[in-house]
């Protein structure tokens, strides 16, 4: 196996492993190190079925029902099928770190390529650790002992298309709420700071005023989204990423329609090498 670092931030190519067969314990540690280490790791021309994907995503953890308001694949309800094309236009475009919205966001994520478009649709990841770590000092210490709320934010707009009425929004309200998290937080593993907030679903720094925090929250988001911070994947039949959801935010390029792009996509509630992390 052979682990070919991206850039000095963010993001490794695994090459030398054939994920059509379930990798032995060795394998998989290699891969969660390199994970650990990358915080996004690809692989190419994988010839992976929906039961390897399955089965990959079992080495790590515990995989999640598939989100409700997606298809699911028919062999697995682990399974979600993110379509888009000119009928269906993609919703995942935004800096966003997944499901922050709850209190114990997910793990990781494995998102497989079934159907690519000739060029677009690439995904980009950053850094939240290279995002902590390149702040001015002054700002790490106004902001280190903060936390803000974080609720479904962009998600919104999936219960508003068609409707008459705002019950449906009114109701995701109450399912999804809202969380609370620090501004700054610890890899489990690595022991690194993160700057921990997301475009889609921050909505105001606690004890700031609403203004000061929208500053303060734009100051942050121009930080964070540096290109230096960033790795960008372009996505070919059979390529697959695996991201630590714990310190990355990604960025689904939603330039290609009219054309067609399917992903197939397993979410990690929990990392089993690290319990409680
Ligand atoms: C996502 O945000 O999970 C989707 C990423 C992608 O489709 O590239």
């Amino acid at each position: 196996m052979n682990v070919r670092k991206l850039t000095p931030a963010i993001g490794a190519e695994i090459s030398g492993l054939d994920l059509s067969t379930r990798p032995d314990k060795t394998s998989a540690d290699k891969i969660y190190e390199a994970l650990m280490q990358h915080q996004v790791v690809f692989f190419r021309d994988q010839n992976i079925s929906a039961e390897n994907h399955l089965s990959l995503a079992l080495s790590f953890g515990e995989p999640q029902l598939a989100n409700p308001l997606y298809p699911r694949h028919p062999a697995s309800d682990n399974i979600m099928i993110l379509r888009s094309g000119a009928d269906n236009p993609p919703d995942t475009g935004g800096w966003h770190t997944d499901i922050t919205y709850h209190q114990n966001p997910p793990f990781a994520c494995l998102l497989v390529a079934r159907e690519v478009p000739d060029c677009g649709g690439d995904t980009l990841w950053l850094s939240l650790t290279k995002a902590w770590e390149t702040l001015p000092g002054g700002i790490k210490s106004e902001i280190e002992e903060l936390s803000a709320v974080h609720d479904m934010g962009d998600f919104r707009n999936n219960f508003t298309e068609g409707q008459s009425d705002a019950g449906a929004l009114i109701d995701a309200h109450q399912t999804f709420g809202s969380a609370i998290h620090p501004l700054v937080k610890t890899h489990p593993v690595s022991g690194r700071k993160l700057l921990y907030i997301n475009e889609s679903f921050t909505q105001q720094i606690i004890g700031m005023r609403a203004t000061e925090s929208n500053r303060m929250l734009d100051y942050l988001y121009r930080h964070i989204e540096q290109p230096e911070n960033q790795v960008r994947f372009h996505w070919t039949p059979g390529a697959m990423a695996i991201w630590d959801n714990r310190c990355t935010s990604h960025y689904a390029t939603a330039d290609y329609l009219p054309h067609s792009r399917e992903m197939h996509r397993i979410t990690i509630i929990n990392d089993a090498r690290c319990p409680g992390g």
